[in-house]
């Protein structure tokens, strides 16, 4: 997917009167005074393309996944960056529970496989448009009695978005909102029964869950099931990796009606999680020693050779003697060295010497590449 995008298509999809869109974009016009938006997320720039590319018409389930830079013009802190990575997925063409449930332990087995500590995945279900429509009327009708008690971002919100009131992170607003009334409590039998079937595929998969019906999402095109992994590890900012339904989006882009869910995953909240250090593996490396004229362009080659059948090779191409080049070679910690002077070219061997043992032996050089591939594998 490209980095921007049409400002409209983030507008139309994400919700005009969301954080995101009111302030958060970073858009400018083109030369042909076009405006165009740094993606802020990857879900809309994805239905974009399936809509695009005509990919409904295929007859298997489309799934996706990307990986990427974003842009949020928010206030840097830690774990909130203006340009993050996000990895993601996207799955469009089925309504049944069981894609939640898919794309929901997937994202949990992705979390839950790098160990990250203090993990809660949190459940919720915003149910389907005529849900919403009706929940958002007994919502307003609850806020109206506390609006003074509401900051002035929430008693906006009222009127443009009132669900976003739900999600502030205000204490008096918490406070206030304490005995809203839950959306939950306002599904159609339909959508209770969807997000029923959810929960238990993830009680089958022993996938622990808490129910919040604050979930709402800073996001508009969620329908039904909405979820968010959070760690007790990340301060302020901390949710790992969110997402939900979003059965219209496909449809209010131009396409046909779809059902879609996905989520994406901030890779440096979770490089945050991570410890420290992590012991891994060094790969042996393998230095290439060449000098001399005939030596040197030898040495190119073996390089050249080393890499192409996937050894750790390197080379200090300013070192002109053979001391330096050893001296280099014990700086990368090379295992092994190649040595290829002028004699050895002429000699048609090469010296490979063993940096532990420092044992050395002479390998023909037609196929000294081939040798240490295999002394390597
Ligand atoms: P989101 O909740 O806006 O959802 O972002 C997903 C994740 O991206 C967050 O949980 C967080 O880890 C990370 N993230 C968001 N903003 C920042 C930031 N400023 N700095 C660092 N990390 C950040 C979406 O973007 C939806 N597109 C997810 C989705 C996919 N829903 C359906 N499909």
């Amino acid at each position: 997917m490209p980095h921007f995008e049409s400002t409209e298509l983030f507008a139309r999809s994400i919700g005009a009167s969301t954080d995101i869109v009111e302030k958060e974009m970073y858009t400018f016009a083109d030369r042909d005074g076009k405006l165009l938006t740094l993606r802020p997320e990857g879900t809309a720039g994805v239905v974009r393309a399936y809509i695009e590319h005509n990919l409904s018409t295929s007859a298997v389930l489309q799934k996706y996944f990307y990986l990427g830079p974003m842009f949020r013009h928010e206030r840097p802190q830690a774990g909130r960056l203006r340009q993050f990575h996000q990895f993601g997925v996207e799955s469009f063409g089925s309504a049944s529970p069981l894609a939640d449930v898919e794309v929901v332990s997937l994202l949990w087995r992705f979390l839950t496989d790098l160990q990250l500590p203090g993990l809660t995945l949190e459940m919720n279900s915003l149910g389907d448009q005529a849900d919403r429509t009706a929940y958002k009327a007994v919502l307003v009708d609850f806020l109206q009695h506390r609006k003074d008690r509401l900051c002035q971002n929430c008693q906006r919100r009222m009127e443009t978005n009132p669900l976003r009131v739900l999600d502030c992170k205000n204490p008096e607003c918490r406070t206030a909102t304490e005995e809203a009334p839950r959306i939950t409590d306002s599904l159609s039998t339909n959508s209770r029964a969807h997000f029923d079937q959810v929960q238990a595929g993830l009680n089958e998969l022993l996938i622990p869950y808490v129910l919040n019906p604050r979930l709402v999402r800073g996001l508009d095109y969620y329908t039904l099931t909405t979820f968010e992994v959070t760690s007790q590890h990340l301060g302020a900012q901390n949710a790992v990796g969110a997402g939900g339904r979003y059965d219209g989006l496909v449809e209010t882009l131009g396409g046909p009606k779809t059902p879609a869910i996905g989520f994406a995953v901030g890779l440096e909240r979770v490089s945050l999680m991570l410890p420290d250090s992590v012991a891994l593996p060094v790969p042996q490396l393998v230095a290439v020693a060449a000098f001399g004229p005939q030596g040197s362009s030898f040495g190119v080659r073996v390089l050249h050779e080393l890499r192409s059948l996937g050894v750790p090779a390197d080379t200090d191409s300013r070192a002109t003697s053979l001391k330096t080049h050893l001296r280099q070679a014990d700086r990368m910690g090379a295992s092994y060295v190649v040595m290829i002077g002028d004699d050895e070219v002429v000699k048609g061997q090469a010296l490979v010497r063993n940096m532990t043992t420092k044992e050395q032996e002479e390998v023909p050089l037609s196929t000294v590449a081939r040798h240490l591939a295999d002394r390597l594998r």
